[in-house]
């Protein structure tokens, strides 16, 4: 059975002070003592924090992600950190977030490019897709999900476990209108017959895709029962220990059943 993964995606909260003190907090939950031996626990703080959280979560089970990478080597890139720059610091990047294709006009092409060169770094990224609501009212949805998808996956060498899939419903995110299990459960076993078409059927059956969009403590237990659903990708709920922590303790008894 494929493990459980609990990511937490801090988006632009928190001083470094206060990341590092949630980490800590944190790792003293996830303690390496074997308690949570069928869930990998992730979090991605922003770029300032990392050398920080990853000081901060040592000798815990927690692996640290970063929430964004340039597409590009090295160069006259101003602002942007390089997949280099982060292989050896950390082990996951989100790749193609929502908040990036809306707010900084992110493509399919370029979360392509950007998964390639993480991959390229070692890196393992976690590549989101979802739609906005006038897709999912519109209807075709699902043709519109698998495209984001199918583009960022093309010329990739997944082997089942160095990527991760998201799909988080824009309409989901941070409004406390999650979608229904059975609407998670519909995209991301489409997601995984995706897969499956593209890499065979061994790979789709070891690939990691979690729903994303206000889950919390209260409702994660609905979406780890759905065969399809390997965990989430928390937004607001990741910023406070015992919610956190609490979604943690439910992905594993899932798997524990
Ligand atoms: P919320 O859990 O706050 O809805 O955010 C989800 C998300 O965007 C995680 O990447």
């Amino acid at each position: 059975m494929r493990k459980a993964m609990i990511a937490g995606n801090w988006k632009m909260n928190t001083t470094v002070a206060e990341g590092s003190d949630l980490a800590i907090n944190l790792s003293g939950f996830v303690s390496s003592s074997g308690k949570f031996t069928k869930t990998l626990v992730v979090i991605c703080p922003p770029f300032t924090h990392l050398s920080e959280v990853v000081k901060s979560v040592v000798g815990s089970d927690i692996a640290v992600g970063a929430q964004n990478v340039w597409s590009e080597e090295k160069g006259a890139y101003t602002g942007e950190i390089s997949a280099k720059m982060l292989a050896g610091l950390v082990k996951y990047v989100i790749i193609g977030h929502s908040e990036r294709r809306q707010y900084f006009g992110e493509t399919n092409e370029l979360v392509n490019k950007k998964t390639t060169i993480a991959m390229a770094n070692g890196l393992l990224p976690i590549v989101c897709v979802g739609e906005l609501l006038d897709v999912r009212q519109g209807g075709d949805y699902l043709n519109f999900i698998l495209n984001q998808a199918r583009v960022a996956l093309t010329g990739q060498a997944i082997n089942g476990e160095n990527l991760v899939i998201a799909y988080e419903p824009v309409w989901a995110i941070g409004t406390g209108l999650a979608a229904s299990k059975e609407q998670a459960e519909e995209v991301i076993g489409a997601l995984r017959n995706l897969v499956n078409a593209m890499f065979g059927a061994e790979i789709a059956d070891k690939t990691l895709i979690l729903y994303g969009g206000s889950t919390t403590e209260e409702n994660i237990a609905e979406y780890m029962a759905m065969p399809d659903i390997d965990g989430a990708l928390v937004g607001g709920a990741s910023l406070k220990t015992e919610k956190f922590t609490k979604m943690i303790a439910e992905a594993e008894k899932s798997r524990a059943r």
